[in-house]
């Protein structure tokens, strides 16, 4: 099983209906060398799975966004903690101004796991001068879970675009728990926004970039004044965009 490529990554995750899962497979391959391990990692393969499915359209943003919560609704936050390496990272991160920190962080991949992921892991800390400004991704998905202190999120639906706007529909604000998951993706949940309560706050944050291979564009695409809409069409709100230094300074104090 080990340095498995690719493409054998793909055909046992496509095998999986006629034999035992490729999570299953790689978990059980691990566990008579590593029981410890695979107990806190098995999350690293399923969500490989999950998030190499979306870049080869065999899930929709959608089918991620629903299979990483049911994931991690079975992690243990201590194993999380551990898998991160949490306490050694954390400590690494500068939290100074209005900016969110943020650091890379690569839990070990169980043996026969491709070398390259389809997705990325870090850990963003801020203090309650700072946030997350309000902003919306193009071609990526994204989990954002509190993992230390306390944190505010708040997540809107893209409706549609103007040249200078978007129209924006509110679907979640409030205090998160400690690992409660936040999901967003181009079709579900487009915009989020993180502001600590308390002195510093941490969220682990999965990214899967390039969704589509054939867009070149990636990531965060603009920042938007979320919270000081203009009313419209009942539940919507008509928000500015903003550029990365107007957002900083509105959504930091
Ligand atoms: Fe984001």
């Amino acid at each position: 099983m080990k340095n498995i490529k690719r493409r054998e990554f793909t055909t046992g995750m496509l095998g999986s209906l006629l034999t035992l899962s490729f999570v299953e497979a790689i978990c059980s391959n691990n566990l008579i060398a590593a029981p410890v391990r695979v107990a806190t990692n098995k999350w690293l393969a399923e969500v490989e799975e999950a998030s190499h499915a979306m870049k080869t359209q065999h899930c929709s943003q959608a089918d991620w966004q629903n299979k990483i919560a049911e994931i991690f609704s079975r992690v243990e936050q201590k194993d999380l903690l551990r898998a991160i390496d949490f306490d050694r990272l954390s400590k690494k991160l500068k939290l100074v101004g209005t900016h969110e920190g943020v650091i890379e962080t690569t839990p070990k991949r169980l043996a026969g796991m491709p070398e390259e992921l389809a997705f990325s892991c870090f850990i963003y800390g801020m203090t309650k001068r700072a946030s997350i400004p309000p902003h919306c991704h193009r071609n990526m998905t994204s989990m954002h879970m509190p993992i230390g202190g306390t944190l505010h999120g708040w997540h809107f639906d893209r409706i549609s675009d103007e040249k200078d706007h978007v129209i924006t529909k509110p679907t979640l604000d409030k205090t998160l728990a400690i690992g409660e998951v936040t999901t967003i993706s181009d079709e579900k949940d487009n915009v989020h926004w993180f502001q600590a309560e308390s002195e510093v706050a941490y969220t682990f944050n999965i990214g899967v970039y390039e969704v589509n291979a054939a867009d070149k564009f990636t990531g965060r695409q603009f920042y938007l004044d979320a919270a000081h809409g203009e009313k419209t069409d009942g539940d919507k709100l008509r928000v500015r965009k903003l550029s990365s230094q107007e957002a900083y300074r509105i959504y930091g104090s």
